[in-house]
């Protein structure tokens, strides 16, 4: 008889991914301590918390990009833990990524990066990926650039034609890291329309990481706040921001003083 205890826990209803109590350390240094998250279906789910506090290290591990030392990381029903390189690979067709230092290619032209999983990956045909590209551009409010190449276009466009590519193979679930840092306040607004009108048009879910506050509660269905390795606040903008926890006080305040160190 098999134990159920040691198999991982199936994913709730509803939830598309997730973290049970997951620990992880570089060279000795604790970064996540038992972390818990749950990305719901159809959702904006934003982990927010102060630089360094484990936010990429998160959605690394649940993209199964990093290993784990205990705990369980789910994505789309499967232990991203023990996993064979074609099936990481295959599930990660199902699965979009804009990464803060995600760079485009800069070798190639726009269509080509957007086309890129279309044609690698998925051996589209030509015409299709054609249109498709130009579908995807589309969406992020770009036309007629598909020639030129990630050097001829400014960071704001850069940023979307990013959004274009991980949007274009149709994935369930969207990881965003930072979409908005660097950007000016009009392309911010810009960035934060994208990722709602992709929920709302696409009904992908998405896990965003960010510390730019204002984006996260703009976008936001669920807030989960990381802080010492560990989820220390979770629920909606509103339940967040009425957190007595004195480090969400501090992040959520802006304050210089708190349990955070500047
Ligand atoms: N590959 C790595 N090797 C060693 N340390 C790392 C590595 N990746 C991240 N870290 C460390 O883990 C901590 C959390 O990093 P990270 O998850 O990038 O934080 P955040 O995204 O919240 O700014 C930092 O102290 C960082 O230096
Ligand atoms: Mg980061």
């Amino acid at each position: 008889m098999s134990s159920p205890a040691a198999r991982a826990p199936d994913l709730q209803p509803g939830v598309c991914a997730e973290l049970r109590g997951v620990y992880k350390q570089f060279d000795g240094n604790p970064v996540l301590e038992g972390v818990d998250l749950a990305v719901r279906e159809g959702e904006i789910t934003v982990v927010i918390g102060g630089s360094g506090s484990g936010k990429t290290t998160t959605m690394r591990v649940l993209l199964g990009l990093e290993t784990y030392d205990a705990g369980s990381a789910r994505l789309l029903g499967q232990e991203v833990g023990e996993l064979r390189a074609a099936e990481h690979a295959a599930l990660m067709m199902r699965v979009g990524s804009l990464f803060q230092f995600g760079a485009l290619f800069d070798s190639m032209t726009v269509a080509e990066n957007v086309g890129f999983a279309l044609h690698y990956v998925q051996h589209r045909p030509a015409d299709e990926i054609r249109g498709l590209v130009r579908e995807n551009l589309m969406m992020v409010g770009l036309k007629d650039i598909e020639h030129l190449y990630p050097a001829q276009l400014s960071g704001g466009m850069r940023k979307r034609v990013a959004l274009a590519r991980a949007i274009a193979h149709q994935p369930e679930i969207l990881f965003v890291d930072e979409p908005t840092t660097g950007l000016d306040p009009v392309m911010k607004e810009t960035i934060v329309e994208l990722i709602l009108q992709m929920r709302d048009r696409l009904g992908v879910s998405v896990l965003c990481i960010t510390h730019d506050l204002a984006a996260a509660f703009r976008i936001a269905d669920h807030v989960a706040m990381v802080y010492q390795g560990k989820v220390v606040a979770s629920g909606t903008p509103g339940e967040v921001r009425e957190s007595e926890h004195p480090a969400v006080r501090q992040f959520v305040g802006g304050r210089s003083y708190g349990p955070i160190d500047p």
